[in-house]
């Protein structure tokens, strides 16, 4: 079975990804390639991002490798956190105090539309190529369910009356911006 190495230091991702990608290709961790250290991602893009942490693998490793950036981008907020998701409420933020942030941003407001967007950087060869996925919903004005992570307890998707975090990793990742944006992937693997 084909291996990629997954530039991620996030559990969760891991395990959407590696449930998607079952059977079909063999996700290897950054600890399982014998790599350890903060990933650097400084860029202003989700592309840009996606690309600098594929790289740091592919230069360390100089094998088939891909990293995926994603950005919660709420209309009312001009697209904001976006690219700066992982950082909303500061440096060293966790989860909790990005979504407090994000629910004070928006007390009040009635425009609730925001979008999750995944790109994932496949660097194959040392070529880059790009992958993407979107999904489209509302910010609810309280945390649901326990599911999931980052902003997925106020995140509720475009036809379904529940959050990301009240509903099993097969459903979100069937309808989900990684979720697309690793299917796109898969295509590209089966040529
Ligand atoms: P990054 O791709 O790790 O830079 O993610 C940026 C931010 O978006 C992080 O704070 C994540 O918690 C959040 N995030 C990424 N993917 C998801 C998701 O599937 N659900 C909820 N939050 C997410």
């Amino acid at each position: 079975m084909r291996k990629l190495i997954f530039a991620t230091n996030n559990k969760h991702k891991l395990g959407e990804v590696r449930e998607i990608l079952d059977g079909t290709v063999q996700i290897v961790s950054l600890e399982e390639a014998g790599l350890s250290g903060e990933i650097p991602e400084t860029a202003d893009t989700l592309q840009g991002n996606a690309l600098q942490k594929a790289q740091w693998v592919w230069e360390r490793t100089h094998q088939d490798c891909f990293a995926d950036d994603t950005g919660l981008e709420v209309d009312a907020l001009g697209g904001a956190p976006g690219v700066y998701s992982a950082r909303y409420a500061g440096e060293h933020c966790t989860f909790d105090d990005n979504v407090n942030k994000l629910l004070k941003a928006l007390d009040g407001e009635t425009n609730r539309k925001a979008q999750f967007r995944t790109v994932i950087c496949l660097i194959e060869d040392g070529e880059p190529r790009y992958f993407e996925g979107k999904v489209e919903g509302q910010i609810l004005t309280e945390r649901y369910g326990n599911e999931g992570f980052g902003y997925d307890p106020i995140f509720m998707p475009d036809r379904f009356a529940v959050s990301f975090a009240e509903m099993p990793l097969e459903v979100k990742n069937m309808i989900s911006h990684r979720g697309m944006a690793v299917k796109r992937l898969t295509e590209y693997l089966n040529k």
